[in-house]
């Protein structure tokens, strides 16, 4: 393989999905299919490569799920995990390990790299205010918090990031921030954490990746990195006030662990360390090439954070490249696993079963590499029936075929070869090369995309020189034909193996070949003349509408459901004593007069007699009623709630509204016969 440097030998990394739901169409287009493709085409080259691969099991993704679904962290990611790494042993990727790293080498070597750190003085200790759930008695790390994004307004932005807009936040920007467990508003309270000085290691990054990879990670990669690098770099906490996850290893600290974005990539060095004794030659020499296959949501901690924290350590290579790519969309509408807005791999290999190519093909030849890109069902269908049906599979059939009937399924001779047939082998050679660079560069689509053109020529050259009209007259001539035809079989078998690997092995198995290295199909002849071939079978099938139609509908029965869900109502409240509830001054009242308070949105000034008095409340209610609505409605009010001015006006109380979950506001009335001043209690 020739390429910018010569290594010795390949780490490829593939990012560990968090164990807290099942592995969907998102993940292996952006991740797990290109991963596979390129380590199979390095295999296949006789490279020395390890495939790593695992689950992310700390982190408060996995104990927001567990506590949605009452039961423990431990029971969610075994249970997850198990069902991932199944899934993708059946849809054939191929990791030299699947590993998890709530085992006990992850926890050991995690530790001791966090404890390297911290004797040779690495980190700065800081105690800082953060917010705290009074109710449960807990710090709110990360996705504990939600609140009001303040780039988008977005509602139910997380501490750590907003989903809407994907800006990377501090808990601390959010606008009326909740907690998730209680729904309260937390209170400040100060903690103890230990930050990586990531502004220390800014000027080296900045002459690693922006000086010395410009030219070979990809463009968003490079854009997102620069985006970072010129922003400025800040101190990143690398501790949490979390009891799941890698206990910090300093004596006298309890009820911290590690940040799992400081131990998850980790797990790649503990995954290695479990595969192999011989695990440091991959981690420590320069001559292993490094490459971590991501989406783009996790580049800043492969190419800024992880970077900095191996190079803190001191003993470990650097990645090569981090070939992320962007986001796979799915019928229009973002992938997401809460709105089940996905296509799952363990129900497509249930409801598709041995068709693991078509959906490899088909996320490869739409893949994600430089911009968002779309799946649907339709083009699923039309990839199958006009692509790999029609093309790739019709090409090795019609060959067979021919070959089984004029040839009794024995390799012919090659006679006098035309102009045409010398300039269809030139052209055979050529592939090889080329689909090797496009796959050396991380250009899967196009790499996939010649193989086709192979089968293409294939089926062209077929087609032109028409052999089922020449046998009568001239056997010897249709023999030469269907030899370079085979020959082509045989090359589509070694070529589309890494993108195809069970369709490759099913063309092998009919033309009885071993398994084969990239460096056959540039040799240029792979079967000898008289070299016995198996029966003819069809290599794909065409997927009729009605299947389609139930993956459609099964969708649109999903965005039914979500959108007819009722939003979850807030949490309960801390109980309260009675005298807290008897300090409350509740009242009806009768709204006397009404009007919108000037230049806002949602004010209304009310004129109410409360029975003892009548007087004026500013109330929010404006974007739901108009003033006329609420003249001499009887209402109940907070009379004893200390008085407010609001854009002007001072309101003197509150009324009472009862809000459902999606803001929409009602007013709470008293019963027919009761009295302004009435007491409410
Ligand atoms: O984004 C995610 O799904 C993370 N679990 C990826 C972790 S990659 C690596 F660092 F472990
Ligand atoms: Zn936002």
């Amino acid at each position: 393989m020739s390429e910018r440097k010569q290594y010795k030998r390949y780490l490829v990394t593939s990012a560990l999905p968090y164990a807290n739901g099942p592995v969907h169409i998102g993940h292996l287009a952006g991740v797990y299919v290109p991963a596979d493709i390129y380590v199979r085409f390095l295999r296949m080259n006789d490279e020395d490569v390890v495939f790593i691969g695992g689950s992310d099991e700390h982190g408060v993704p996995i104990t927001i799920k567990a506590l949605q679904q009452g039961v423990s962290p431990q029971q969610i990611v075994d249970k997850y995990h198990g069902m991932i790494k199944k899934s993708f042993e059946e849809f054939g990727i191929s990791f030299d390990i699947y590993s998890r790293t709530s085992n006990k080498v992850h926890h050991e070597t995690a530790s001791a790299f966090f404890r390297k750190l911290y004797d040779a003085g690495q980190f700065i200790e800081k105690v800082s205010l953060q917010y705290f759930d009074e109710a449960n008695n807990q710090f709110l790390a990360d996705r504990y918090i939600i609140g009001t994004c303040p780039k988008c307004g977005y509602d139910n932005a997380y501490g750590d990031q907003c989903e809407k807009c994907g800006s990377s936040l501090n808990a601390t920007d959010l606008i009326n921030p909740r907690s998730v467990l209680s729904g309260n508003q937390p209170v400040m309270k100060e903690t103890r954490h230990w930050f990586l000085p990531l502004d220390q290691y800014e000027q080296w990054l900045k002459e690693w990746i922006l000086e010395g990879h410009k030219d070979d990670w990809k463009p968003n990669v490079y854009g997102q990195c620069k985006s970072w690098l010129d922003g400025g770099l800040q101190p990143r906490a690398v501790t949490r006030d979390l009891d799941w996850g890698v206990k910090v290893p300093i004596d006298g600290v309890e009820g911290k662990v590690l940040y799992v974005w400081f131990d998850a990539p980790i797990g790649y060095i503990s995954a290695t360390k479990e595969l192999t004794p011989d695990w440091e030659k991959y981690w420590k020499d320069p001559e292993t090439k490094m490459v971590h296959f991501i989406g783009k949501d996790n580049i800043v901690f492969h190419c800024i954070i992880f970077p900095a924290m191996l190079k803190a350590e001191g003993t470990f290579i650097l990645p090569d490249n981090v070939p992320a790519n962007e986001f796979l969309n799915l019928e229009s509408d973002k992938i997401s696993t809460s709105r089940n807005w996905a296509v799952w791999l363990h129900e497509y290999l249930l409801q598709f079963p041995g068709k693991q190519d078509v959906l490899r093909y088909v996320l490869t030849s739409n893949a994600p590499e430089t911009k968002d890109n779309d799946f649907t069902w339709k083009d699923f269908q039309a990839k199958n029936n006009n692509e790999l049906v029609a093309i790739f599979g019709n090409f090795i059939n019609r060959t067979l075929v021919l070959t089984q009937k004029y040839f009794d399924c024995l390799v012919p001779q090659m006679n006098g070869l035309t102009d045409y047939d010398l300039q269809t082998i030139d052209e055979m050679k050529t592939f090889p090369g080329r689909i090797a660079s496009s796959l050396q560069h991380y250009r899967f689509r196009e790499g996939l995309s010649e193989t086709m053109n192979l089968a293409r020529l294939g089926n062209k050259y077929l087609t032109d020189n028409e052999p089922w009209k020449k046998f009568a007259t001239d056997p010897e001539r249709v023999g030469t034909i269907l030899n370079i035809a085979l020959q082509i079989c045989a090359e589509l078998a070694i070529l589309s193996e890494p993108f195809l690997p069970f369709s490759a092995a099913r063309i092998r198995s009919m033309f009885n070949l071993p398994a084969m290295k990239w460096k056959d199909a540039e040799k240029g002849t792979w079967l000898a003349p008289g070299h016995q071939l198996g029966n003819p079978e069809l290599l794909f099938e065409k997927i009729e509408d009605a299947a389609i139609e139930m993956q459609i509908q099964k969708l649109h029965e999903t965005k039914i459901a979500n959108e007819t869900q009722p939003t979850p109502l807030k949490p309960a409240k801390e109980m309260i004593e009675y005298d807290d509830f008897a300090r409350m001054d509740i009242r009806v009242a009768t709204i006397l007069e009404a009007e919108r308070v000037p230049k806002t949105k949602k004010l209304m000034k009310l004129k109410v007699d409360t029975g003892l008095d009548q007087r004026t409340l500013v109330a929010g209610i404006a974007g739901h009623y108009e003033p006329e609505q609420v003249i001499g409605k009887q209402v109940c009010i907070l009379a004893n709630l200390a008085p407010k001015n609001l854009k002007g006006f001072t309101s003197q109380g509150m009324i009472l509204m009862a809000e459902n979950p999606n803001g929409k506001l009602f007013f709470v009335t008293p019963g027919e016969g009761a009295i302004n001043g009435a007491d409410v209690k």
